[in-house]
């Protein structure tokens, strides 16, 4: 059975459909029990489907969260790590985390920590998690209104990818993916544009397979790395500055505004096409003026900033290059402008 990427030498990534993969790979390791972990929406619409293709018998111990961003907690961890309590796994049991990045993030943490690290697998069911938060060994949770503060690097021992999923995926957490696999189309694959409205198997492994090749140039985000944050500085802002508001945006179309805006900003060559794909597929959003404070107070407590300085990483003119560009706050006001007077860009 082979994989379709191996990101580190114990990390297969499988994309297609899981019956052919999940029931010989589970059968070929020995875990001494096996706990799935999932949220509400997921037991609804994925379990039974997941039940079905993995061979799992029906009880098989399952934890279920509460689904949405705002559980992504360390209350909600002590709920699963009281699970694994009850189950009594050992370190030899498997957790499965089946659901969106939520679920991956959160399980994936879980079960990193358990006795000091326990085997889990990725079985991501929204288009975000299978293209973007299933790959990478990135785990973690949000704390005390900053996200993802506290975690670990810690490479699942699977992912399986299997797009099955996407059918009961709402179109705007659908949309809200397909800002990733954009992303992805700049960094390295334009083809994967082509694709964005047919995310079947053969895209999905085009879009992963940009993630991994960075993520296999630099795992630790030393450098490339820093690339899978195009549009995520001003974005971050963005969805954070929204959030606040009555009409939150989701990620997706926080980064989408955010990709235009740092292409903008940077002068950067292919801004015109980065403006149209993102016009093509996201609704245009008001930005209001008086937000612009609130923005660049919210970009100066960027992650990727150096000294003070704010900083954005952009593809560069070659495929899986890199641009790091420093914003001021003048450079920021005139991309506003500009997004804000070109709404059909
Ligand atoms: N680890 C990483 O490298 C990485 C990268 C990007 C994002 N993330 C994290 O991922 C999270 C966002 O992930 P997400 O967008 O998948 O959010 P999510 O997990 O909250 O899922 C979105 C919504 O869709 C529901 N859902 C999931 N699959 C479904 C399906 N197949 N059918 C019907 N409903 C379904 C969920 O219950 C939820 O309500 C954030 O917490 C973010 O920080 C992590
Ligand atoms: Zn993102």
């Amino acid at each position: 059975m082979n994989a379709d990427f191996r990101l580190d030498p114990d990390c297969d990534i499988f994309v297609g459909d899981l019956a052919a993969t999940f029931p010989a790979w589970l059968a070929a390791r020995h875990y001494s029990q096996v706990l799935l972990l999932t949220d509400t929406h997921c037991a609804r619409h994925c379990l039974p489907v997941f039940f079905e293709k993995s061979k799992l018998p029906a009880h098989t111990p399952a934890a279920v969260i509460v689904a949405g961003e705002s559980e992504k907690n360390i209350s909600t961890c002590m709920a699963v790590w009281d699970a694994m309590r009850q189950h009594k796994l050992d370190r030899k049991a498997l957790v499965i985390n089946l659901g969106g990045g939520v679920v991956g993030d959160l399980g994936g943490f879980c079960a990193a920590t358990w006795k000091r690290g326990m085997d889990f697998v990725q079985v991501p069911t929204t288009l975000l998690s299978m293209t973007d938060a299933a790959v990478g060994g990135k785990t973690g949770i949000d704390f005390e209104g900053l996200k993802n503060v506290v975690g670990v690097f810690q490479q699942p021992r699977a992912v399986f990818a299997d797009p099955v999923f996407l059918k009961t995926l709402p179109a705007r957490e659908q949309r809200s993916g397909m800002a990733e696999v954009i992303k992805h189309a700049f960094i390295g694959d334009l083809a994967l544009l082509d694709d964005l409205d047919n995310m079947d198997a053969a895209a999905l492994r085009r879009s992963i397979a940009v993630k991994v090749r960075v993520v296999q140039e630099d795992p630790l985000e030393r450098g490339l790395r820093m690339l899978l944050n195009y549009g995520h500085s001003i974005g971050h802002a963005i969805e954070s500055y929204f959030l606040d508001t009555d009409a939150p945006l989701t990620h997706g179309e926080a980064i989408a505004i955010g990709m235009v805006l740092e292409s903008w900003a940077a002068g950067a060559a292919n801004t015109a096409m980065v403006q149209a794909t993102c016009a093509r597929h996201f609704a245009h959003v008001p930005l209001p003026a008086a937000a612009e404070p609130r923005l660049w107070e919210l970009l100066q407590q960027d992650k990727k900033n150096e000294a003070g300085a704010v900083r954005m990483a952009l593809p560069g003119e070659q495929p899986f290059s890199l641009r790091l560009i420093e914003l001021d706050r003048e450079r920021l006001q005139a991309a506003l402008t500009h997004y804000r007077s070109a709404p059909q860009a």
